[in-house]
């Protein structure tokens, strides 16, 4: 499997936190977390964490957050916003995660990566027994949602829930469930829904 490029997120992350997307997507921690219960003692990790969307949110509720991400750049812009308890883990999700996580979280991460399937199995084997997973992304569209995904490194034009759903069980998880957490509104003018998936090892 090859290691993902940098290029456009390194680039990209000083003005990320302003771009008028990430400022609809402040909407999506506080509502992800009214429907994912975390307790104090855990340890979550955020695949894809940017400059720290749901860490910074999830951070105050738990003991520890491992914010992984493949852009150095991405995780400065975090690591400058202080949070003791966000430990950052610059690496691709593919080379073996250090350690053992009571939920993995992530937001408009999973398009980026092409194998759906490895990503769950990855994140199951990645959870201790009981372990949940609440993962944001596009419902499917048709590519115009980022325009230029080739150099944005979009590997699927958002997913399909019944297609999404079934990966997941293959990777182990049950109780899939999928709601609306957010509908943004682009700026060619359409609107595109978001999914809140959640589930939970047994
Ligand atoms: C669209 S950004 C989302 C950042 C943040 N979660 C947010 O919602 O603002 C996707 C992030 O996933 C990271 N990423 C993509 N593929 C990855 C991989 N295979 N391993 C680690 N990080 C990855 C990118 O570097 C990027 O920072």
């Amino acid at each position: 499997m090859t290691t993902p490029s940098t290029t456009h997120f390194d680039t990209a992350a000083r003005d990320w936190d302003q771009r008028p997307m990430s400022q609809q997507l402040a909407a999506v921690p506080p509502r992800l977390l009214a429907q994912v219960p975390l307790a104090a003692s855990d340890h979550v990790l955020d695949f894809g964490a940017g400059t720290g969307l749901l860490s910074t949110a999830i951070a105050p509720r738990v003991a520890q957050v491992t914010a992984l991400d493949m852009s150095a750049a991405m995780l400065q812009v975090l690591d400058e916003k202080g949070f003791a308890n966000i430990a950052p883990l610059q690496q691709d999700i593919f080379a073996g995660l250090p350690g053992r996580y009571h939920a993995v979280v992530s937001c408009m991460a999973l398009h980026h990566v092409a194998d759906t399937g490895a990503l769950l199995r990855a994140f199951a084997a990645a959870l201790h027994p009981g372990g949940r997973i609440a993962l944001v992304d596009l419902y499917p569209e048709d590519g115009s949602f980022h325009g230029d995904n080739a150099a944005k490194g979009v590997q699927h034009f958002g997913f399909a829930p019944e297609a999404l759903q079934a990966l997941a069980e293959q990777a182990g998880f049950g109780h899939i469930q999928f709601s609306e957490i957010l509908r943004m509104q682009h700026r060619n003018g359409r609107a595109y829904p978001l999914f809140l998936m959640t589930g939970y090892l047994p």
